[in-house]
């Protein structure tokens, strides 16, 4: 399977990124082939709202978001792969998705699998209520079929990230797709 990650934390080296790589490994060794697009470092201006594309077609923003939007359309899954801020995605996320309005109807016929990785500081049991309602949404708004949610409660450092439960659920996660 040909998996994209939308990795949208500003920290290279952070958090996020250590799910990402433990989910990656899980997956590689499983035999899936992984591309991790860093949207955050992509030039990936916001969506204008112009619908010239009329929901699908061509974008009047001429940038990086061609690019995504072709790996996404010849991919199987696609991972959200975002810090919480503010509890909700990164901005470089959400404005990574809102660009999704353009080929809005070809990506909902892809059927594509999804999963979510996210980390945060807060340990209390709601920390993920709103980005979990978030990403559920768009699962069923873009008929997506969810394969899982690593959810970082506790994760506000590095640190704290890799004495977690979560690099393990991570890997988990990527090693049992099917
Ligand atoms: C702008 C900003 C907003 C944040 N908002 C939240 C929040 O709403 N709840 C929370 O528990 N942690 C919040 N955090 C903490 C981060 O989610 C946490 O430190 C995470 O580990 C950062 O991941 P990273 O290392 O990939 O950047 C916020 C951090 C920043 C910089």
């Amino acid at each position: 399977m040909k998996i994209v990650v939308l990795f949208a934390s500003p920290n290279v080296h952070g958090s996020t990124s250590l799910l990402v790589e433990s989910f990656h490994k899980g997956a590689r060794e499983a035999g899936h082939v992984v591309e991790v697009i860093d949207v955050t470092k992509a030039k990936i201006h916001p969506c204008t709202g112009c619908v010239a594309c009329g929901y699908e077609g061509t974008c009047v923003i001429n940038d990086d978001m061609t690019e995504v939007r072709e790996k996404l359309l010849n991919s199987d899954m696609v991972v959200f792969a975002s810090p919480l801020y503010y509890y909700g995605m990164t901005s470089q996320l959400k404005t990574t998705i809102d660009r999704f309005c353009a080929f809005n109807s070809s990506l909902t016929h892809k059927h594509l699998k999804s999963a979510l990785l996210s980390v945060a500081w807060n340990g209390d049991s709601w920390t993920f209520e709103a980005l979990m309602a978030h990403y559920q949404t768009l699962v069923r708004y873009l008929n997506f079929d969810d394969q899982g949610m690593i959810l970082g409660k506790g994760c506000g450092t590095p640190h704290m990230t890799k004495t977690s439960k979560y690099i393990k659920d991570a890997y988990e996660l990527g090693k049992h797709l099917i």
